[in-house]
């Protein structure tokens, strides 16, 4: 497909184009980068654009057949999709099932810990802040979402969770926490966006328990392609 595209911006791991004649689409682009840390620590994943183009489309796919408003509308190279055109809401959901991470880090949880409810958190959107964890309170008096739009992002955030938990449990992986960012669409619409992959989740071998997303390339885990890979194999059968 040859498209008349113009970048419009460019974050740590994706670009984001407009098209010529298309006003509600964007084109989204998938990078090798990665970072960690808030950019402190900086290499490239070799494939790892076109790996996370392909689980996100997958699991995207998947979330639609299952009624959950998203953004994505096709794939249209190993490592571009064509998706709804949103204002990015500058809150970033995380949501947990298994302590790990900043929760292990920052309020003592034991690593593995099973939550006996899933949490929900969130976080500001701000590469110069360093994306810190707030409140709705701090949501609302930043006017970045309403008391209604929070309640049906966190209803959301929990429909995905529930769906994504037995997605990856069928495929033989635990999802222990994860990402989301949600957006406006034309309309008006709260919509889920970004993308969901290695890179904004943490995946563990249900077996093993073995590291299978970016904890790997965060802590020099090794076999960082390798896991992505295994990801992307594992959703495709
Ligand atoms: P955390 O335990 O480091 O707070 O991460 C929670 C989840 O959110 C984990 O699955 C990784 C994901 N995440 C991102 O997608 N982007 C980020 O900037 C951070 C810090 C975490």
């Amino acid at each position: 497909m040859t498209l008349d595209k113009t970048l419009l911006y460019e974050g740590k791991a994706k670009k984001i184009y407009s098209i010529s004649g298309k006003p509600d689409l964007y084109i989204q682009e998938f990078k090798d980068d990665a970072t960690a840390f808030n950019g402190l620590k900086k290499d490239k994943i070799s494939n790892k654009g076109v790996m996370n183009t392909e689980i996100t489309t997958l699991i995207f796919n998947y979330l639609i057949s299952n009624s959950i408003p998203t953004h994505f509308v096709e794939k249209i190279s190993e490592n571009e999709m064509i998706v709804k055109k949103v204002d990015i809401i500058k809150v970033e959901v995380v949501c947990r099932n298994i302590a790990a991470g900043s929760l292990v880090k920052k309020f003592g949880f034991k690593e593995g810990l099973v939550l006996e409810n899933p949490i929900v958190e969130y976080y500001l959107k701000s590469d110069e802040l360093g994306d810190p964890l707030f409140t709705e309170g701090h949501i609302f008096a930043l006017g970045l979402a309403t008391a209604e739009e929070m309640e049906f992002i966190k209803s959301l955030t929990l429909k995905i969770n529930g769906l994504l938990k037995k997605y990856f449990l069928d495929r033989k992986i635990k999802l222990v926490d994860f990402k989301l960012e949600f957006g406006k669409d034309t309309q008006g619409n709260i919509i889920l966006a970004d993308e969901i992959s290695p890179d904004t989740c943490r995946f563990w071998d249900s077996e093993t328990n073995e590291k299978m997303d970016k904890d790997r390339f965060r802590f020099d885990l090794g076999k960082v392609e390798d896991a992505y890979l295994e990801i992307k194999n594992r959703l495709s059968k």
